[in-house]
């Protein structure tokens, strides 16, 4: 009989007591295989609510060791080992501690794009559904904010508070550039475009709206325009094209490709489960430092849900 590598990632799956996360970038054949899609705060909570001994987290790097730092009880494995983020690779520990030196005593908001070692020098962290609920909620005048500068530009925009930016970019969304947003929007007829707020200030204000990746499902749904235009990684699309049905989803250019999100295939995850490898893990000192932060930012995201009604 042909080996059916769906059916062997189930077996294993119930075999193993585990549960498969997947980032909305991912590519169309794990979203499918996957438990739970979503975007990185969704993911951070899921992996931490949810009941299984082993999470196969399809994602990249740092997402798989926010929940090895959230369930230390969990096995947390990345399918595919070098499967980095760039932007969370230009900021290290020793300079936060550099920030905190020229800036003491003012408080360090992290984004959830970084490692664990820099997420222990912090005193929060945030996703970009959260970043201003984050950065509104903390008693000071003045934040430190990393590693992102341009969603630290558009937070900066939506608070009274001075922000100190470092100077990070993700090479996916910092590639776009206002032409690329002009020309798409020239050739489709009244499109609503939506881009994440990792892109450039100048492209932010090009767009309809800029939000968290799951939030760009809302926003697709609700608006009443036919075209959909996506600032943001590819896989998106397919994660979009499977609930709205009844408009046109474009993405803006070519360049909208992270190659660390796609490195995940489904015979990786299927690896990851038999042979339980890579296992994420981290040193237990480091972890109690990093989990301040991250339980800082869970508790405002829910507070932030109870304000809402939601
Ligand atoms: P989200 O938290 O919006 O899913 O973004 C994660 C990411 O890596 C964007 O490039
Ligand atoms: Fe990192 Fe950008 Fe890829 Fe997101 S899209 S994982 S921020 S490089």
């Amino acid at each position: 009989m042909a080996f059916d590598i769906r059916k062997e990632i189930e077996r294993l799956k119930r075999e193993k007591n585990a549960v498969i996360l997947a980032h909305n970038y991912q590519i169309k054949e794990v979203q499918e295989i996957a438990d739970f899609v979503g975007d990185s705060f969704e993911l951070a909570k899921i992996g931490k609510e949810v009941e299984a001994e082993t999470i196969v987290f399809c994602g990249v790097r740092f997402m798989a060791e926010s929940a090895a730092i959230l369930s230390p009880d969990k096995k947390v494995l990345l399918p595919v080992e070098d499967a980095g983020c760039p932007l969370a690779d230009t900021i290290k520990a020793k300079d936060v501690r550099a920030l905190k030196e020229t800036y003491p005593g003012i408080p360090v908001v992290t984004y959830i794009n970084s490692s664990v070692e820099v997420k222990a020098e912090s005193d929060y962290c945030c996703t970009s559904s959260n970043a201003v609920d984050v950065v509104n909620s903390i008693d000071s005048d003045e934040v430190i904010f990393i590693p992102d500068s341009n969603l630290g530009s558009f937070v900066q925009e939506k608070t009274d508070k001075k922000l100190i930016l470092w100077d990070g970019h993700c090479t996916v969304h910092h590639r776009v550039n206002v032409e690329d947003i002009l020309r798409i929007k020239a050739i489709y007829d009244d499109p609503y475009v939506i881009c994440h707020p990792e892109c450039r200030p100048e492209v932010v204000e090009a767009c309809d709206v800029a939000c968290s990746t799951s939030k760009m499902i809302e926003e697709a749904k609700k608006t009443d325009k036919k075209i959909v235009i996506l600032v943001t990684e590819e896989g998106m699309r397919h994660r979009i094209e499977k609930e709205v049905k009844d408009k046109l989803i474009i993405v803006a250019s070519p360049k909208l490709m992270c190659v660390n999100m796609k490195k995940t295939k489904l015979q990786h995850v299927y690896e990851a489960l038999a042979l339980e490898q890579t296992e994420i893990k981290v040193e237990e000192e480091i972890r109690e430092k990093a989990l301040i932060p991250l339980k800082r930012m869970l508790e405002i995201g829910k507070k932030a849900k109870q304000l809402a009604g939601v």
